[in-house]
């Protein structure tokens, strides 16, 4: 028997939507408001221990729901996934910026894309990533190196990680050496994915035309995006790859005019825009928490520096507490149950790998650093940095190895320390990044 509203219960919210989950009552989400837009992550985890894995938000349309519990996830994302599209806040909203490309296109867009684009995610292509990992490692060894010539230097390693995986993207998927235009490129990325946040977290409707500092700011930087895009394009298109090499890179398949329907040029920026997007501040978010998380565990960064294989559950062990992509959204596409609470038709649920990766049913000591646990592979539910199903990341290969290089190399060469005590505060923006960057004193091993 699906849950039914107890007695003292609403049975329906606003626009006549029934309640199908317990959840909290209006004025609760309105004095939640101020956290829910300051600190969504702690608001999550207040609804989650209050209500439970199903919950539902008193919002009228859509009817909102956060799933948590491990199997309620996987029958979200992967048994249910035929039932799920995309046309949610989160994704529309992205999408003034990465356009409709592969990460928020919907269900009948989406599948011929990524069949598309599945072939540059091929093995070779993904080992390439190593000879572009150990040259974008090179150059940042020699500039630390001359950073500590006197002694242990200050360094904001978030700043620094996301230069490093833009670069390793740019050279991965477009051939190209961003190295010069990194900060540029990461600043623009930033600057956008930030106007997206406001825009998402904005109950009032706020149309792009409209000049308000935050549509004017995120427009200067989609311009910018779009200048470094079509660099990008056009260096490409002047000097096209032999097209009988055997390696192809994403914008040797992007731009193929021997495919049924050549990608217009709208279609090839959105696809890059979604690329830098999706693939280098994600990377480097993992990164960052692993390093932030090694900082404060002296014992842990010893143990990865004297046996670097254990790069991967280090990382593995970040993205759980961390996870980047912290909420994923669907919309539901016709009525399912979910651990016996039925889902309608249109709503909008929310699944949060940060609240799914402290389950107890999984996860014992959910909040220690133990990267141990990841010993024995990684569990088939309750773990979902990539999310799950058809729609998982396309780039999980590539990130995997990227940043298990970048944490083998470093930790060998140097040492990490914190230099604030305390709680780190955390921005849970489009990835969650530390508040105030990541500075950490930098000592040669
Ligand atoms: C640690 C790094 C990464 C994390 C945590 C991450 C996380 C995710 C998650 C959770 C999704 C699924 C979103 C959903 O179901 O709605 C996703 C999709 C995607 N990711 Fe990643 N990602 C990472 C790295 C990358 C890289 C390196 C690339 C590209 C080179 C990339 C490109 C994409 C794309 C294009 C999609 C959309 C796939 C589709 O819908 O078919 N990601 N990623």
């Amino acid at each position: 028997m699906p849950w039914e509203a107890p007695e003292d219960f609403p049975k329906r919210y606003g626009w006549n939507t029934p309640v199908t989950a317990p959840g909290p009552d209006g004025g609760q989400m309105l004095r939640g408001i101020r956290r829910i837009q300051h600190d969504p992550l702690s608001y999550l985890h207040q609804v989650w221990h209050d209500s439970g894995d199903v919950v539902q938000f008193p919002i009228p349309r859509p009817a909102t729901y956060l799933v948590s519990s491990p199997a309620g996830a996987r029958e979200i994302l992967v048994n249910h996934n035929k039932a799920m599209g995309k046309r949610t806040v989160q994704y529309t909203t992205l999408s003034l910026v990465t356009g409709t490309g592969l990460l928020t296109s919907d269900t009948h867009a989406w599948r011929p894309r990524r069949r598309m684009l599945q072939p540059a995610f091929h093995h070779e292509m993904v080992a390439l990533t190593r000879g572009h990992v150990v040259n974008a490692l090179e150059r940042l060894n020699a500039h630390w190196a001359n950073l500590t010539q006197d002694g242990p230097a200050l360094i904001d390693v978030d700043q620094a990680m996301m230069e490093l995986a833009l670069e390793i993207t740019g050279a991965t998927l477009f051939g190209v050496d961003l190295a010069d235009d990194a900060a540029v490129i990461t600043e623009a990325t930033l600057a956008a994915l930030h106007g997206v946040i406001q825009r998402a977290r904005n109950p009032l409707p706020m149309p792009m035309s409209i000049p308000t500092r935050n549509n004017l700011g995120m427009r200067r930087a989609i311009r910018q995006l779009d200048r470094s895009i079509s660099a990008i394009v056009n260096a490409r298109q002047a000097q096209p790859h032999d097209p009988n090499s055997p390696i192809r890179d994403m914008l040797d398949v992007l731009l193929d005019p021997d495919v049924d329907v050549p990608l217009t040029p709208q279609q090839v920026r959105d696809e890059v825009a979604t690329f830098i997007v999706a693939g280098h501040e994600t990377v480097a978010s993992g990164l960052t928490w692993a390093w932030h998380l090694l900082s404060r565990d002296s014992s842990e960064q010893e143990l990865l520096a004297a046996d670097t294989q254990r790069a991967n559950m280090v990382f593995d062990e970040a993205l759980r507490l961390y996870p980047p992509a912290w909420v994923i959204t669907r919309r539901v596409l016709e009525d399912i149950e979910i651990d016996g609470f039925v889902i309608p038709a249109e709503s909008m649920v929310i699944v949060s790998p940060w609240l799914v990766h402290r389950h107890a049913s999984v996860w014992n000591d959910a909040e220690q650093f133990i990267p141990d646990r990841f010993a024995g592979g990684v569990p088939q539910m309750g773990y979902l940095p990539f999310g799950a199903g058809p729609r998982q990341c396309i780039g999980r290969d590539m990130a995997r190895l990227e940043a298990s290089m970048i944490l083998a190399d470093l930790s060998s060469r140097w040492k990490f320390e914190p230099v604030v005590s305390g709680e780190v505060s955390i921005d849970a923006s489009v990835t969650l990044r530390p508040a105030h960057g990541l500075p950490l004193r930098v000592s040669r091993r």
